[in-house]
């Protein structure tokens, strides 16, 4: 069936930007919208040109296999290592990732795949019985759920960003009213927060999910009760909307003007305008995440995975279940401290 998503009506002088993205770009307001395709750097050259995994590479010759790629890659390689370069750094990398990617993979169950032996949805990754880490034959490699690029047309398979791509703060306030609404208080502008100051919904988060999230929760209550001290005529949501809106520049402030300058210089940053400086907009630009970006560049951050945290014990050992002030203070001040790993080179 074809369906073409409807497009909203926006409102040029919106002061607040929308929860999931649309209206930012007016001539094409949903663009960079949730269950939106992912952008591509280059065409994707699937077998049989619409879904199947390449096995080929140009010249006709059979892609070396995944596994003894990746040990040759990483037996060598001591990456670059930064002494200034903590946890923290890292765990804002998760941020950035949470608040504008989320590639949905296909939902059937691996068991189903294999009996129904539906190929095109897994792609086993083969291990020989020499690799260094892994003691199994094969590693389950679900593929990313399907979308076409036009809805309305046959094409090639793409992948779908179920986030919206701008870094708004999305992950702290939500992709739609409805999620928004049930993290509001509906008085004064706040947010709900138990007893210890920590956001209610801990379920199913890891641990960068409840240090981030109560930190903006936090944030975004302070600045809430001093905007309606200043403001004392404002209602709820004018409060709300103000806070949301700093919250969101905070966001942008941080990532652009301390985050990134951990991994590229100041040439690079002025030469794609990649400062909060940088205030050129450009209504043709695509906003939308590319692929080349969520299943390798973005991924970048992985390598600055220590091999081993600190905490991890005592996290194990608590989630999921409530978090205590002792323990997030405890996780606060290990990944101040504790280094990142190398980066790959
Ligand atoms: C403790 C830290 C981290 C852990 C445990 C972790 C784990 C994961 C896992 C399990 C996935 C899903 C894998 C898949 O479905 O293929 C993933 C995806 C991803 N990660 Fe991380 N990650 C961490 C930190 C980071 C950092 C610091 C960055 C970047 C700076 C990053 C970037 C990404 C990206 C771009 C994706 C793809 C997301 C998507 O397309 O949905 N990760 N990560």
């Amino acid at each position: 069936m074809c369906d073409t998503p409807t497009q909203p009506h926006c409102n040029p002088n919106a002061r607040y930007r929308t929860f999931d993205g649309s209206c930012n770009n007016l001539r094409n307001p949903l663009l960079g919208t949730p269950v939106q395709p992912q952008s591509r750097f280059l065409p994707p050259e699937y077998v049989g040109d619409i879904d199947l995994p390449r096995t080929k590479s140009l010249q006709n010759e059979r892609l070396p296999r995944v596994r003894p790629t990746s040990n040759t890659m990483n037996s060598k390689n001591q990456g670059t290592c930064l002494d200034d370069v903590t946890v923290a750094v890292l765990s804002w990398g998760t941020l950035v990732v949470r608040d504008t990617l989320e590639t949905p993979s296909t939902s059937i169950k691996l068991s189903v795949k294999r009996a129904y032996n539906v190929l095109a949805e897994c792609f086993h990754i083969n291990v020989n019985d020499d690799d260094p880490y892994f003691n199994v034959t094969c590693l389950d490699f679900v593929r990313a759920s399907p979308i076409l690029a036009d809805q309305c047309r046959p094409g090639r398979r793409q992948q779908i960003n179920q986030l919206n791509s701008y870094l708004d703060a999305s992950q702290v306030y939500g992709l739609s009213e409805a999620d928004n609404d049930k993290i509001r208080v509906y008085r004064g502008g706040l947010l709900k927060v138990n007893n210890d100051n920590i956001p209610d919904k801990q379920d199913s988060q890891s641990i960068d999910e409840i240090i981030t999230q109560t930190a903006f929760f936090r944030l975004h209550n302070i600045y809430a009760k001093q905007l309606s001290h200043f403001n004392p005529f404002w209602n709820d949501e004018k409060i709300f909307q103000e806070t949301r809106k700093i919250i969101g520049a905070v966001v942008q402030k941080i990532t652009y003007d301390e985050y990134l300058t951990t991994f590229l210089n100041d040439e690079t940053r002025e030469k794609y305008c990649l400062k909060s400086s940088c205030r050129q907009y450009d209504e043709t630009e695509d906003p939308q995440l590319r692929v080349g970006y969520s299943v390798a560049a973005g991924r970048f951050g992985h390598s600055r995975i220590p091999p081993l945290q600190r905490f991890v014990n005592n996290i194990l050992r608590v989630l999921p279940g409530p978090t205590s002030p002792s323990l997030l203070k405890q996780l606060v001040d290990d990944i101040l401290q504790e280094k990142a790993g190398c980066v790959d080179r």
